[in-house]
């Protein structure tokens, strides 16, 4: 979700005196390392016509530990669901294109497509739902089309975005993937571009490893956030390149706690930012963010919540991170829409260090209360000479030197 912070008027409270606790283990409990591709049940070719029903037997009928491989051509295709244990390989060359007809992706209420109050009239193209061991791997490429016009309109799934937008409403898009109350899950390699929403996102699941994907959207509308971790713990997501127009990365705890999650070695490219939240209700923690290039994006280093949706967001580190080209390098802001409500965030152990910023930009720390403030330490902090900075109710424990140190750490990402 892209949204401007609010400038209000503020006063600076930077104390050296402020005792936070030394956190635990903020990362993936899991010991992680790079996936191998599973061995192949069946090998499919593309027909050029709709293979939707090919791709979802062979799904089927695999033997679960194995993999559909989808093998030569251009795949076209509706809706999928991937089975426990099962997983799907993509190989280099081939696309799985969705099919630009909302017909194929209503979820049963005649909405897909159209613009309504609610917006989940649509499947996502590929959806995996209490599944153990699951994947979807692959050099190849799934392309959700976003850009294409809706069978039967002159209207791409982006411009409904659009219209949907100006009217204060929500379009029905298809999301590319969606995860929900699923254990040991692994994307593994693949290109994923042109979401109509959405790319890839898990909810509720324990055990999510996303490792050297890449998501080239760049060219794509708001709301087509890259990686989107709900609810969800000990998760991973390590050398991937993630372009798009909103959110890179936005981790939420909307029906259940995030926790334990580890993201390293990623370059985000283009992009809204590197989030925590809006929707905080029952907690993010235990998160480390480590060598990272954030480059070209609207916002930096992110945690952005509200009263109406708030909750705690504690023990998070931010480790040897470079940001250049970011309007907002760093934001941490409880009044995200200014939504209103009863369930107040609160900011807890946020830990920056090493964290090296290229160029000039705004800084903003608004919390709600003195009497809870967001609570930040800053050790090894380097800002760029001219940029600006809004505080209120936060409690910087640490320094920040703007010594245009920055300048001198890799652009070009550390994956
Ligand atoms: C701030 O973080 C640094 C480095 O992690 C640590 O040495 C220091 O003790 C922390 N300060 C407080 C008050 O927690
Ligand atoms: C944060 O870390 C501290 C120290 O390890 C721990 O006591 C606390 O429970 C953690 N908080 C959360 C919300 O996990
Ligand atoms: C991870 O590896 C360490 C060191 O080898 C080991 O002590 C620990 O038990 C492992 N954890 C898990 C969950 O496998
Ligand atoms: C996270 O991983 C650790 C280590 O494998 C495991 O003990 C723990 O149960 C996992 N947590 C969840 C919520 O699955
Ligand atoms: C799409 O546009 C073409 C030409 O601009 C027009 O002839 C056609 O009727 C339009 N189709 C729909 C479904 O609006
Ligand atoms: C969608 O339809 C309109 C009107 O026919 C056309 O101008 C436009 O090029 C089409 N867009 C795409 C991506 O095909
Ligand atoms: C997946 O979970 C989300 C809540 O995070 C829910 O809105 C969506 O309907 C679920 N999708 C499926 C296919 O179960
Ligand atoms: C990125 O995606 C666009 C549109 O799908 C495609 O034309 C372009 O070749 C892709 N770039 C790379 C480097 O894969
Ligand atoms: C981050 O980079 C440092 C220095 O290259 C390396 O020692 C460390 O292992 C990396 N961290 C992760 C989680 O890969
Ligand atoms: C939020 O409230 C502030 C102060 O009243 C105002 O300046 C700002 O424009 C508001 N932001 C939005 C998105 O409504
Ligand atoms: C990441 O992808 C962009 C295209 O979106 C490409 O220009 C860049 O070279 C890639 N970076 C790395 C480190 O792979």
């Amino acid at each position: 979700m892209t949204m401007r912070p609010q400038q209000q008027s503020c006063f600076m409270t930077i104390l050296m005196l402020f005792g936070l606790v030394q956190i635990g283990i903020a990362r993936d409990l899991r010991n992680v390392t790079e996936p191998k591709t599973p061995q192949t049940c069946t090998y499919l070719k593309a027909t050029g016509g709709d293979d939707t029903a090919v791709i979802q037997k062979a799904l089927d009928s695999c033997a679960k530990g194995k993999a559909v491989a989808l093998a030569s051509g251009t795949f076209f295709s509706g809706p999928i669901n991937i089975p426990s244990g099962v997983s799907l390989l993509v190989d280099e060359g081939v696309t799985l294109k969705a099919i630009p007809n909302p017909k194929l992706f209503d979820a049963g209420l005649k909405t897909c497509g159209t613009i309504d109050n609610s917006g989940f009239g649509c499947k996502a193209l590929i959806t995996m739902v209490g599944a153990k061991g699951s994947g979807i791997y692959g050099k190849g490429i799934i392309d959700g089309q976003g850009g294409e016009n809706m069978t039967g309109t002159n209207t791409t799934w982006w411009r409904l975005t659009i219209l949907a937008s100006r009217q204060g409403k929500f379009q029905n898009n298809p999301r590319l993937i969606q995860i929900n109350d699923s254990t040991d899950i692994t994307v593994y390699q693949i290109t994923l571009t042109s979401s109509p929403f959405y790319h890839l996102t898990s909810s509720k699941t324990n055990g999510f490893t996303v490792w050297g994907i890449f998501i080239n959207s760049s060219h794509a509308n708001r709301n087509t956030d890259g990686i989107d971790p709900t609810g969800s713990q000990n998760v991973t997501i390590a050398h991937c390149n993630i372009s798009t127009v909103d959110d890179n990365i936005a981790i939420s705890a909307l029906i259940a706690p995030a926790r334990h999650i580890s993201i390293y070695n990623n370059f985000l490219n283009h992009g809204n930012g590197l989030a925590i939240g809006s929707w905080t209700v029952f907690g993010v923690s235990d998160v480390t963010f480590s060598n990272l290039t954030l480059n070209s994006l609207t916002y930096g280093i992110y945690i952005k919540s509200d009263t109406k949706n708030g909750g705690l967001v504690s023990n998070i580190t931010y480790d040897n991170i470079c940001i250049y080209r970011t309007r907002y390098p760093i934001t941490l802001d409880m009044f995200y829409y200014n939504h209103t409500g009863n369930r107040t965030p609160s900011f807890k152990n946020i830990f920056l260090k090493n964290v090296r910023i290229g160029t000039t930009g705004s800084y903003i720390l608004h919390g709600i209360s003195d009497s809870d403030p967001i609570q930040v330490n800053m050790t090894d902090v380097h800002v760029a000479k001219g940029s600006t900075w809004s505080v209120s109710h936060a409690k910087i424990e640490g320094v920040y030197k703007d010594d245009n140190a920055g300048r001198h750490c890799r652009q070009n990402g550390n994956i």
